[in-house]
């Protein structure tokens, strides 16, 4: 897709483009991973803490995303060699890649889950979601599903109507949730849930619980992996980016919000563990929908919402891969979205058998120790914090040294600047966020993690 630019395709408005990032913003990471990341790490300091990074760091590291791409008109390989040719900044984009296929390989798997209790309101209310989860002969097939789906959109290059209905459903999506949110509020003992999620209390904050944060900021808005670097490169230059991108990162996080309003409320009326990982949503949800009328079939109409906004988001994380093969080894499409989806499905087996289906890759205890690897003891949670938390935050840190500096925050200013109304002031404190307090922010949080993790 990356080709001479007569053959590259734009984004014939500025609503599309916004459509097309916000639908990958806008997924899993803010109905399952935003409640329980937040719920594992203690929650409103956590919410307090993400907001922080998602204004400080990421909103102005997204515009260098989206400047980079608008630029250069390429891929984050192609992007990074065309401004720095043969140079080790090519390893950059390289790891951009296979964060792609990290991520995928388990989003996917959950995609599966979001698919499967579409049917499963309807048709199987009384499994629950222990033995759905550790039933290998569900969970396969739909993750191989799922991961079809993609490849098929990737492929055929459907996108586009994908991004036309997505008008119409994501406010339904929306609708939807602010529907739950009311009957979760409402619920006897929604008190103890609205102050989990509303009373900050910074003495449990550890350098572990602000990794997570910046993680989950940067996982939400698809950031740190090139997907916006890609993205950008549909934009034309009377495009305002800084517009755009501020309303991409407002609707993402405006969402993520209200999921932790649908579901903390009912996790504690309800009687659950705030902390219990990636199962969260899949055990609450189904109750808040038991009490509603016409539940069953809400449950199915939210799930397939669901389905769809994940599918947005797993069409992103693809791109960036196939782009790669197409454009930088010169495999077709086809081949591309082959290889790259087989392996994407090898790769995520462990993580579809990791729920209770295989007991050595349920609990990785025998290799993470108890501790956990950032405190996470199961293959698909190991797999999450490793790529959809520590690579995105290194891929950032990497690329805004890369934007600030090598390509050079000026040209970058100068390429933000175009069809936008941003002040010369505004520019110039950008400026200053790109070259310093993004790398440095980032790097002091690593490298704290990292330090607690070998001492
Ligand atoms: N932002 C997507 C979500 O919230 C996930 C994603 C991460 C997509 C990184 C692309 C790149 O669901």
């Amino acid at each position: 897709m990356t080709t001479p630019s007569a053959e590259r395709g734009q984004w014939s408005s500025r609503v599309g483009f916004i459509l097309a990032a916000a639908g990958s913003a806008i997924g899993l990471g803010n109905i399952w991973r935003f409640p329980y990341i937040t719920g594992q790490n203690g929650g409103a300091a956590f919410v307090v803490i993400y907001l922080l990074c998602v204004v400080l760091i990421c909103l102005p590291y997204l515009l260098a995303e989206l400047v980079l791409g608008r630029h250069t008109q390429k891929n984050p390989v192609g992007a990074i060699r065309l401004l720095r040719p043969g140079s080790p900044w090519i390893g950059v984009g390289v790891l951009c890649v296979l964060t792609g296929v990290g991520i995928l390989s388990y989003y996917a798997v959950i995609a599966g889950w979001t698919f499967g209790y579409i049917f499963k309101n309807l048709l199987f209310a009384h499994l629950d979601f222990g033995h759905f989860v550790a039933s290998p002969w569900i969970v396969v097939p739909l993750f191989a599903v799922f991961l079809g789906l993609t490849m098929w959109v990737v492929f055929g290059g459907v996108e586009q109507g994908i991004e036309r209905w997505s008008k119409v459903l994501m406010p339904l999506l929306v609708l939807l949730m602010a529907v739950l949110i009311v009957r979760s509020v409402t619920l006897p003992g929604a008190e103890k849930g609205l102050a989990f999620y509303l009373k900050p209390d910074f003495s449990k904050v550890t350098p572990g619980v602000v990794m997570a944060a910046l993680g989950q900021a940067f996982f939400s808005l698809s950031l740190g992996m090139g997907a916006m670097i890609t993205y950008g490169s549909y934009l034309s230059r009377r495009e305002d980016v800084v517009a755009s991108g501020a309303y991409v990162a407002l609707f993402d996080t405006l969402v993520a919000l209200m999921a932790g309003f649908m579901i903390f409320p009912a996790v504690f009326a309800t009687g659950h563990d705030p902390a219990s990982g990636p199962r969260l949503v899949f055990v609450v949800l189904p109750e808040i929908f038991q009490t509603l009328p016409l539940g069953g079939l809400l449950g199915a109409l939210f799930f397939l919402l669901l389905s769809i906004a994940a599918l947005t988001s797993t069409i992103s994380l693809l791109e960036v891969v196939v782009a790669y093969f197409v454009d930088e080894r010169r495999w077709s499409r086809k081949r591309s979205v082959w290889v790259v989806g087989v392996l994407t499905f090898l790769i995520g087996l462990p993580s579809a058998l990791s729920q209770g289906t295989v007991e050595g890759l349920t609990r990785m205890d025998w290799l993470v120790g108890e501790e956990g690897f950032l405190g996470q003891h199961d293959f698909l949670s190991i797999m999450d914090a490793l790529w959809g938390n520590l690579a995105l935050a290194l891929g950032a840190l990497l690329l805004s040294v890369f934007i600030g500096w090598v390509w050079g925050a000026e040209k970058a200013a100068q390429e933000l600047q175009q069809g936008s109304q941003i002040s010369p002031g505004l520019l110039r404190i950008w400026q200053v966020f790109i070259r310093y307090i993004c790398p440095v922010v980032i790097l002091i949080i690593l490298v704290n993690v990292l330090r607690g993790y070998l001492g």
